[in-house]
């Protein structure tokens, strides 16, 4: 019988430290057996974003508590662990190498192999962690702070880009807006709770590359959209932008979320026309995003194509996801572990290249 595969999977790109524990249980879908996860906002938020010399400190305090943590939920011990995992980029130079040199460490303690993983395909596989997860091929919408993708997939490494933003990416553009409004980092979901109140309708955004028949994006313009429309606003009232009235920030929140979202929507539309697919995955922090998953959902739904998405926890950077890409790429045959140690991580790095 062969042996089941454990899988220890260390993501520190950024502002998370995650560690967690996959088992491939032959050719069945890889099993998470336990994650843990630490996150550094609190500690950025005095400072409006991600300080990237205190992420690199602070991943350097937590990952081996995590990872302890994650032993002692999945009852394994050291010893069990097969392959060391972790994230190699793209990401903060500094918090990558925090993650790498601790796998590493560990992999030459253990004398097991270890094996970097891309980030961006840790996101694109972690809807496999659901309870519904997908079946290739399908087309991947990927919306991180990041990167902002439309991919075909056809199973694991075998991705065609089909159309990236031009700019920022939708992360960006929630966090940009968000930080204009007033609003805490992160951003994203500072932003999206205001729209909660407010009225989508109220102000009229760009809604950027819409119509350009293809299937790129582009968010710079937004943010200074809305910054034009909110210092407006100020000036007739008189104040600061964040000293607006709360109604009328969130009805700036809530048009900003339209755009961004509608933007989202049509693109992904058009991406499953364009390959003929009727499977879409959406993946990445923005994923968690409520009006994007209503209105996927409905768009979907009127079309017959399946949605898929992460568990919402598993939205954000998470140490299962890359425990799960490492897995699924062992599984696949497609990278084998290497016990050569000297890492080299990969701050920028083309999704494609993979
Ligand atoms: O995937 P992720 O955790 O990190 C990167 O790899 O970049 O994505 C973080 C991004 C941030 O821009 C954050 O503001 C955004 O995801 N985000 C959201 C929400 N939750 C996280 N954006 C909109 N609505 C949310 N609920
Ligand atoms: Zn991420």
């Amino acid at each position: 019988m062969v042996k089941n595969l454990q899988v220890l999977g260390i993501e520190s790109s950024c502002d998370e430290t995650g560690v967690a524990l996959v088992e491939v249980r032959g050719t069945a879908l890889p099993v998470l057996l336990a994650h843990a996860l630490h996150s550094q906002i609190v500690m950025h938020q005095a400072y409006g974003g991600v300080v990237p010399e205190l992420a690199s400190r602070d991943h350097i305090r937590r990952v081996l508590p995590l990872t302890e943590q994650v032993l002692l939920e999945s009852k394994r011990s050291l010893t069990d662990i097969d392959v060391v995992a972790f994230t190699r980029g793209p990401g903060l130079a500094g918090a990558l190498l925090v993650g790498a040199g601790v796998a590493c460490a560990l992999g030459a303690a253990l004398a097991k192999p270890v094996l970097g993983v891309h980030h961006l395909e840790g996101h694109l596989l972690s809807p496999f962690l659901s309870v519904d997860p997908p079946e290739f091929p399908f087309v991947a919408l990927l919306v991180s702070g990041g990167h902002t993708q439309l991919m075909r997939v056809d199973g694991v490494s075998r991705y065609t880009l089909l159309g990236e933003t031009i700019d920022d990416a939708a992360g960006e553009a929630f966090d940009k807006s968000a930080k204009l409004l007033g609003l805490v980092y992160p951003g994203g979901p500072a932003l999206a709770q205001l729209a909660e109140q407010g009225n989508a309708q109220a102000f009229k955004l760009p809604r950027p590359l819409l119509h350009s028949g293809n299937l790129d994006f582009s968010f710079a313009g937004l943010k200074t959209a809305v910054l034009v429309q909110a210092k407006k606003l100020a000036l007739a009232q008189g104040s600061a932008v964040e000293a607006l009235p709360v109604e009328v920030l969130a009805d700036l929140a809530a048009s900003t979320q339209a755009a961004i979202v509608e933007v989202l929507v049509k693109k992904s539309l058009a991406a499953l026309t364009q390959t003929g697919l009727r499977r879409l995955v959406v993946a990445g922090g923005v994923g968690a995003n409520r009006s994007l998953r209503q209105q996927l959902n409905a768009a979907c739904a009127a079309r017959q194509v399946r949605v898929h998405y992460p568990e919402l926890h598993l939205c954000t950077d998470n140490g299962a996801m890359i425990a799960m890409a490492a897995a699924m790429r062992l599984q696949a045959g497609v990278q084998s572990a290497s016990t050569v140690y000297a890492f080299d991580v990969k701050p920028r790095w083309p999704m494609d290249l993979l």
